[in-house]
Order: structure tokens, then sequence, then C-alpha cells
């Protein structure tokens, strides 16, 4: 018998996957399966960007590359952030990763370890408590409030931290509630963190260019944070790059060695077709991502409205990323019992909101990266199955 290490128990995963692969099973054997769980854009990579990629091979970018990622990608990561925040980034405080998971990775198990604290968002990406607890960190959970559109409250994040936080997860846009956080709460949040110089921020960002009302806040716009912020950030959303497998994060000075250092031990580099393929998405035209987010956008519109009228099922309107996240306590049943019952009875793929975290009972995650025709198909079939069990009868 192989003998592990007391922590690989610790790893949890992404159920998302878990899902995705029983809709799949599902499918093979013939059922009409609609797919609301993946967490990925529906639309395919730009051409321009899949031709730079196919353009590096054929010119012969075959090699290693430096392990912090080609100069020409960091320079354009660093024009992006000025363009979208204008804030000044330096190239040299950029690492280019294989996808934005890499980054949450190197920040936590750079930080955790037994006796440490980690604030993260739960409901939050499945992966922040996972690697907190493979680090030997004891997670910290931080709620987020439907009430508030899943934004959370900076005096209740202020008031988890203690002597042992090392880091703080923040995720905004987010994921799996489309929350957005105000900037007047990043504002109180970021004035309370000067109390704490101890606690470095990693601030997920990936879903920041899916800002449905208003404007994306960033906390690269505050000067204050720059030498304990850990910028998380990639393609795969933005881009419909997910298979691509390309991230960055920004680092602070002090930290970027021990970052890239963890780099050259985990990877060398990234896929040097990848990095030329991202500086085509950064520095290409904007249209394909203005119209993915529009059509994005339409459908929020839908599914926000059309989740609403369906009985025992509430939801807030969020404001960013591509899902939605109905209280479906008022059908009377836990949320794994009806994302399972839902697949299997009605063909409609969703994820738990327990998938998320112990505090998403009672929620259910709709990924909405799906044609308005396959939403319109789905909610019919979820409303017929709720009539059907006579669920969701409201008291
Ligand atoms: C909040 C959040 N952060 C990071 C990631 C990871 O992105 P990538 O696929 O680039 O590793 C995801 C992916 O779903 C996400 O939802």
């Amino acid at each position: 018998m192989p003998i592990l290490s007391a922590r690989m128990g610790q790893l949890g995963t992404e159920s998302a996957f878990e899902v995705l692969a029983r809709a799949n099973a599902l499918q093979r054997a013939g059922r009409n399966i609609i797919n609301l769980g993946i967490g990925q854009p529906d639309f395919p990579t730009p051409e321009h960007i899949v031709e730079a990629g196919r353009k590096a091979l054929a010119d012969g970018h075959h090699g290693y590359t430096p392990a912090n990622g080609i100069l020409p990608l960091r320079e354009a990561v660093a024009a992006d952030l000025h363009r979208r925040h204008g804030v000044e980034v330096s190239p040299e405080r950029v690492l280019v990763v294989p996808g934005g998971k890499v980054t949450m990775f190197f920040a936590i198990t750079m930080f955790g370890e037994e006796g440490a604290e980690i604030i993260y968002p739960n409901p939050g990406f499945p992966i922040y408590e996972s690697v907190i607890r493979f680090s030997g960190a004891t997670p910290v959970p931080l709620p987020s409030h439907e009430s508030k559109g899943f934004s959370f409250s900076a005096e209740e994040v202020l008031a988890l931290i203690t002597p042992r936080t090392r880091l703080l997860i923040l995720n905004s846009p987010a994921n799996p509630t489309g929350g957005v956080v105000p900037r007047s709460e990043l504002d109180q949040l970021v004035a309370g963190l000067a109390r704490h110089p101890h606690v470095t921020i990693l601030s997920d960002e990936i879903y920041g260019e899916m800002v449905y009302d208003g404007t994306h806040a960033s906390l690269t716009t505050y000067p204050e944070l720059a030498d304990r912020l850990i910028l998380l950030d990639g393609w795969s959303k933005t881009y419909a790059m997910t298979g691509w497998r390309l991230g960055y994060g920004v680092w602070p000075e002090a930290l970027f060695p021990h970052a890239e250092r963890l780099a050259i031990n985990d990877h060398s580099c990234v896929n040097a077709a990848a990095q030329y393929a991202g500086i085509a998405a950064l520095q290409g035209p904007r249209e394909p991502v203005t119209r993915m987010v529009a059509a994005f956008a339409e459908r929020r519109g839908y599914i926000i409205a059309a989740l609403n009228g369906l009985p025992g099922i509430r939801c807030a309107n969020p404001g960013g990323a591509f899902y939605a996240f109905p209280n479906i306590r008022d059908t009377g049943l836990d949320s794994r019992t009806l994302q399972s019952r839902l697949l299997d009875e009605a063909g409609i793929a969703t994820v738990s909101g327990t998938s998320f975290g112990a505090f998403g009972e009672g929620y259910l995650r709709f990924s909405y990266a799906a044609s308005l025709a396959a939403l319109q198909e789905a909610i019919g079939r979820i409303g017929a199955w709720l009539e059907r069990q006579n669920l969701g009868v409201r008291g």
C-alpha cells in the first residue's frame, strides 16, 4: 500500500467537474442534457487569438520561455491593467502562469501552515478552501449576503482578522454568486486594513470584465495596498480561453521571487504558443469580448426574471460574472438533492451551492454561459418538474 502524506487527505475538489462528468455520461446514454453546470464561456476563442497561437507554433516557438513569461506578454498585461484601471504596474511584477488557479495555489501555499489563518469567501470558488486545508492553515469563512447582492460587509471582514491572519482572499465579481463588491465597501475595507499591516490580500478579479451594472472596482487602484496585494487574473473567462491554460498574478515586489521560484519548481514556464496567443488577446480588437459580454447581459436579464417566476425559487440580481445563484429553500429540498434530481429527472445540470462551501446550502448555481434557447428550455423543464413534484408552494 502506498503511504500518502497526511495533507493529501485534506485536499478537496471542484465538484463542477463531477457534475460535468455525470452530465456527459447521461448524454452518452442518450439523454438530452442542458448543461448549466460548467463555468466557462460557451463562445470559441476569437479567431485572431487562435491564429496568433498557430503562428507561434509555425514560427518555431517550441522551447522553454523565461519562467515568468515572455516580456512582450508581461508588457501587454501591464498596458491592459493601465487601460482598464489606470494603474501603473511594472511588467517585472507580472508572473504568467498556466491558468488563474495557479496564482491561488501559490499564494495560499506561500502563506498557509499550521497555526496560520486564511480568510476566504464562502460560498466561494471551492479551490480556496481546499488549498487552505491542504496547506495546514485554518480556513476562516467570509460570508456573502444575498440581501446585499452577494457582496460582503467591510466591517465583517475586518472583524475576522486576528494576529494569526496571514492572507485575505477576496473575489469580485464572484463565483458562484455573481456578486460584485461596490467601491464604497472596498474603500471602507482598505481604510480598515491600515490597522492590519500583517495581512496580505489576494484579489481574484478573473471576472473583472464581466460587470453589468456599473464598473468593476479593482483593488489594484488602491496604492496603499501595492506592497501587499496579489492580483489574480487571466485569459480564461474574458477571452474564452479556459483550455489554453493562461493566467497571471501581479505580485508585490518582495513576494515576486518566491512566486517565481514556485513556478520554476512547478511548471518551468507556460506553453510558449499560448503566451503569444495571450498577447493577441490583449492587443487585438475588443469587439469579440464586448459581444460576448453583451450576450451574457441579455441572458442574465432573462434567467434572473425566469428563475424568480418559478415556484419555491427566488433569485437576487447579481452584478457580474455569468452565474445566477438562486435561493431554493422554499422548494423544501436541500441543494445537493435538488442538483441531483434536476439532473437525473429533468436533464438540467446545475451545481449545488454546497459545492462552494457550507454557507452555500439553500442555493444552486446556474451558469448562464449557454444559449438563450437552452436557458429557456431549461427553465421550462425545471418549472414543469417543480410543478410535478408539487414542491415550491410558498407558504
Ligand atoms: C473565481 C475563480 N477564480 C479562478 C478561476 C480559475 O481560472 P482558470 O481556469 O484560469 O484556472 C475560476 C474558474 O472557474 C474562478 O471561478
